[in-house]
């Protein structure tokens, strides 16, 4: 894996027909775009009529190039009143438009209105599923960078529509021969479509190996014919068990916890239609670890581009896309000290993270520091409560404060809260655990994978520095607006002291020293907060659901899961960054839709990663 995608080149000499000086090859009809996308696209699938009275239908496109077949589909969408209640259109491109090209592209563009919201949400130009909201998130994008070729295997989803838009076949062969058509079969729905404007003979064999009736219709502008398709395998393909939606007709959900995991899920359980219930324990939203006055947000990067990497690149561009649309105050902009690389080798991707001098840094941070730095534009910092608000309000649910869950049952077809003396809290056919630290008693086996660890933040009220845009490296600073610093923070496994340390005080104050290089650090804080974080052996999150019950299966994509249960936990030092992602996946896990990660990590974020391992490999 790559971090960063080369960019398109387009030829706009022709203002009627933009090119690929690589493929030769023009990225539309000179009839037009939009009456191309609508007659070859739209209507080769059956579209609009075809989502009528449906909850959601998924387009996967190959090829989004200017991204005009994704217009012509959300007008369509926009028009019709019969309309899908969701449509989530999936889209593979291996040379993404730089933004300045994509708004010429669209510069005299009918759907003028739509054009401009995609520029304002087209992101960084980083590999792997970008998840862009549109219509309040009935609508979704989900972009994939890079060779569709490798995205194919790494998607989660059952499409309903193809648009195989590559260029042409004779010189873009590789996004239509039998292992890319076999690649999306794979994908395909029970009564899946395939259209397009080619006609060659060898992709029509493809897509008749791939498992298609393969037909012809009339074809747009000077093209008499044009193909399309309907999946009708001689053998339906069976859904990895493990990838089985988890509550697919749920419309009422309970969530335990209102931190930020519990207020992320109801966000993105709400788009998708589902009514929450949000069930704590405390007088408040937001009162346990997610009750810390700041906090940073960022992803990182590593060399080789591995899980960690790649799922802190999807859930911290989830995390800005989350913050912009909810409105959120917060301190934009991140810079993490580099210990390792010098400036020279450090290699960004524009817009996602820039590496910079340390001159540069310290023009940035308004002081000097003596190494240099990632700086993250779209990273930051804010104060958790007031994202949890923020994302409970969005969602509409119902919070029941005051209220501790003492035990669960499954029954009648959903779950059941119980309290300490089995009185039925709430009922629904989707329960999300979404509880931190506190819920551990009921995670059963789950829990012995499990660390908390509490954490002691130290606020310095006039600091000798205040840094003028977060920052982090052997510890963080961040300001708090009125001369003062929250800087942090310690970590101790197991333990239970609610009291604030002079210590851990002091570790914190001896980290802010280094950052802002002072010869000694100041003098000891008036205030701070205790919190504990719930942490997993490899630092990554527990998302999704647990084993039915028997052996578990070799694969976690095989493994039969309990219905209507969905884990998503152990946010460890990252609860802000990951939340917006991890409440996406819990309603993708839940409802059925595409997951808007690759399925590497999907397996990377399983709850039974530590119990299948452990069978693999007994303890001696
Ligand atoms: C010192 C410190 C500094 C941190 N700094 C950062 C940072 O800079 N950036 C960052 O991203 N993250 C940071 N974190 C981590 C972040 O705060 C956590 O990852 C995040 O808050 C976890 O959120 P959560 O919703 O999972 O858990 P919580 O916020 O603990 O919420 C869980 C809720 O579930 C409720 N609950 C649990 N069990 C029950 C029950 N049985 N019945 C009813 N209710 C129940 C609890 O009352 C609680 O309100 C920090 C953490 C600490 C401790
Ligand atoms: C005809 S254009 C697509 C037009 C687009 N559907 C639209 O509505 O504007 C073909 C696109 O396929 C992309 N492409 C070519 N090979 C690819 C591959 N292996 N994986 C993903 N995309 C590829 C090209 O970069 C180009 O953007």
């Amino acid at each position: 894996m790559t971090l960063a995608i080369p960019p398109a080149e387009v030829d706009f000499s022709d203002p009627g027909a933009p090119a690929s000086p690589i493929y030769g090859d023009v990225y539309h009809a000179r009839a037009g775009a939009l009456a191309q996308s609508r007659h070859v696209f739209l209507g080769g699938s059956g579209l609009p009529g075809r989502w009528h009275g449906r909850d959601r239908f998924v387009v996967l496109e190959t090829g989004f190039g200017l991204g005009n077949n994704f217009l012509a589909t959300w007008d369509a969408w926009r028009q019709d009143p019969a309309r899908c209640r969701r449509l989530v259109f999936v889209s593979l491109e291996k040379h993404p438009l730089r933004r300045e090209d994509l708004a010429r592209a669209h510069a005299a563009q009918p759907l003028s209105e739509l054009a401009a919201q995609l520029l304002e949400r087209w992101p960084p130009l980083t590999s792997g599923l970008h998840s862009l909201a549109f219509e309040g998130g009935r609508v979704e994008l989900l972009l994939g960078l890079g060779d569709a070729r490798e995205l194919l295997r790494e998607l989660v989803l059952q499409a309903d529509a193809f648009y195989l838009d590559g260029f042409a076949p004779s010189r873009n062969p590789e996004l239509w021969d039998d292992y890319l058509l076999k690649g999306l079969a794979r994908h395909a729905a029970p009564g899946a479509t395939a259209a397009t404007w080619s006609i060659s003979r060898p992709m029509r064999r493809a897509l008749t190996a791939a498992g298609f009736e393969v037909g012809l219709a009339p074809g747009f502008a000077d093209k008499p014919e044009m193909t399309v398709a309907q999946f009708a395998p001689r053998h339906t393909p069976q859904r990895p068990a493990g990838r089985e939606p988890l509550a697919p007709q749920a419309r009422e959900a309970v969530i335990l916890g209102a931190g930020l995991a519990g207020a992320a899920c109801a966000w993105a359980l709400a788009r998708e239609g589902v009514a929450c219930t949000v069930v704590d324990a405390l007088a408040a939203p937001a009162q346990a670890s997610s009750g810390n006055p700041a906090g940073l947000f960022h992803g990182t990067v590593n060399p080789d581009d591995g899980p960690h990497a790649r799922f802190n690149r999807a859930a911290a561009l989830a995390t800005q896309r989350a913050v912009a649309e909810l409105g959120l105050a917060h301190q934009p902009g991140l810079l993490r000290l580099e210990t390792r690389l010098a400036h020279g080798d450090m290699h960004g991707a524009a817009g996602y993270v820039q590496p910079l001098t340390a001159a540069d840094a310290s023009a940035l941070a308004g002081r000097a520091l003596g190494q240099p730095c990632w700086f993250y534009p779209g990273g930051g910092a804010l104060p958790p409560p007031a994202y949890v608000q923020a994302l409970l309000a969005a969602s509409g649910a119902t919070v029941r404060l005051g209220t501790a869950v003492a035990r669960l049952r499954e029954d009648d077809g959903g779950w059941s809260l119980l309290d300490a003396a089995g009185g039925v809290i709430a009922h629904a056919p989707l329960l999300v655990l979404a509880g931190g630290h506190a819920q551990r008693p009921l995670l059963g086996e789950l829990a012995a994978d499990l660390v908390t660890q509490r954490g002691q933040l130290s606020h310095v009220p006039q600091a000798p520095w205040c840094p003028a845009v977060p920052i982090a490296g052997d510890g963080y600073a961040i300001a708090d607006g009125l001369g003062g610093v929250w800087c942090g923070a310690t970590a101790q496994d197991d333990d239970a002291d609610p009291d604030l340390r002079d210590a851990d005080h002091a570790e914190n104050l001896a980290r802010y020293a280094r950052l802002a290089g002072l010869a000694a650090p100041p003098t000891a804080p008036l205030a701070g907060r205790v919190g504990w974080r719930l942490t997993t052996p490899d630092r990554l999150p527990l998302i999704g659901g647990l084993a039915a019950h028997g052996p578990l299966a070799e694969q976690l994509r095989l493994q039969p899961r309990r219905p209507g249960l969905v884990v998503c936990t152990a946010f460890g030092s990252r609860g802000i960054g990951w939340a917006a992602l991890a409440g996406q996946l819990v309603a993708a896990m839940a409802l059925g839709g595409p997951r808007p990660l690759a399925a590497d990590l999907l397996d990377a974020v399983d709850p039974l990663r530590f119990a299948l391992r452990r069978q693999r490999r007994p303890p001696r």
